[in-house]
């Protein structure tokens, strides 16, 4: 089985739940204290040891492009300036081992298309997917990091998953789990977003999964699913009938950064460890304790 080299980003979606911040803009740009959440994704696969990001792109694709560029004016500005933190920043979005590759999905299919528009440049390799907006805060090493662990070791597909509240389930793809000796699941049925009286268990899919190739011939075939789209969940349960599996809960703490709520839970959380900025917003909160 081949090393795991590249990382499949789906960032086309139209992130109408943060309109109107999202009009104009990516939700995978929106920043949890000071770096967009694309950035954390793109963190997270290069610590995994991923050195070719995919981006799945669509409208609106420019400023992710953009970020991950060489921002010359600003450096050259930086540097007159003699603003040398500034710069670091600005020079170390991402190492240059890294290399970028965006592909544009021209209609919004759903996430399986997304998925299907790497075939390309992912070939014949196992390779993984990273949801943006599902932010998963391990200072160990990170979700994918994880799960590459368990693919190097079992040499087949694997889920990130972790328990949702079973009123929850219409929100995700949910698993019919068997679960292991070692704690990891056997992936026996998925479902995309079942009612909670149709799910198999509460287990759900949460933004992180290491895939065989073989999703794409199988996504190639795959109709419209839940919500007219084309769902990647729909392919994964077609993929289980031919080859093993399996569902690992990460550890760590995910953020659901495509609500509300999920992302202002993140920004406060993360800025309480923000290194410059913790102290004197523990000290801002503590003034709101009449809330
Ligand atoms: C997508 C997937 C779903 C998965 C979820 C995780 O849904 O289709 O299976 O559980 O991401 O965040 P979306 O949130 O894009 O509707």
């Amino acid at each position: 089985m081949k090393k795991i080299r590249k990382a499949v980003f789906p960032v086309a979606g139209m992130g109408t739940r943060f309109l109107p911040a999202t009009k104009a803009n990516p939700k995978e740009m929106l920043p949890i204290v000071d770096k967009p959440l694309i950035q954390y994704a793109a963190e997270e696969a290069v610590a995994a040891g991923i050195d070719v990001l995919v981006f799945i792109t669509g409208r609106n694709k420019r400023s992710i492009e953009d970020h991950f560029d060489k921002a010359y004016e600003m450096e050259a500005e930086l540097e007159a300036r003699g603003k040398e933190k500034m710069l670091d920043i600005l020079r170390n979005t991402l190492p240059s081992h890294v290399s970028c590759v965006y592909i544009r999905q021209a209609e919004a299919l759903g996430l399986g298309h997304a998925v299907l528009c790497a075939k390309p440049v992912v070939g014949d390799e196992p390779f993984a997917v990273i949801l943006a907006d599902d932010l998963v805060d391990d200072p160990n090493g990170g979700a994918i990091r994880q799960m590459i662990d368990v693919h190097e070791y079992h040499r087949c597909s694997v889920l990130g998953v972790e328990e949702v509240p079973k009123s929850e389930t219409n929100k995700y793809g949910v698993i019919d789990p068997q679960l292991m000796d070692d704690g990891l699941w056997e992936v026996r049925g998925i479902v995309e977003k079942p009612a909670p009286e149709a799910a198999p268990s509460n287990i759900a899919v949460v933004g992180r999964y290491v895939l065989s190739p073989r999703i794409f011939d199988l996504l190639e075939t795959t109709g419209r699913g839940a919500g007219g789209e084309i769902q990647l969940t729909d392919a994964i349960a077609r993929l289980l009938h031919e080859e093993r599996v399996l569902a690992h809960r990460f550890e760590g703490k995910r953020y659901d950064c495509g609500s509300k709520l999920g992302y202002l839970q993140a920004t406060v959380e993360y800025a309480l460890k923000h290194p410059e900025l913790r102290d004197d917003f523990k000290s801002y909160l503590k003034t709101l304790k009449d809330l």
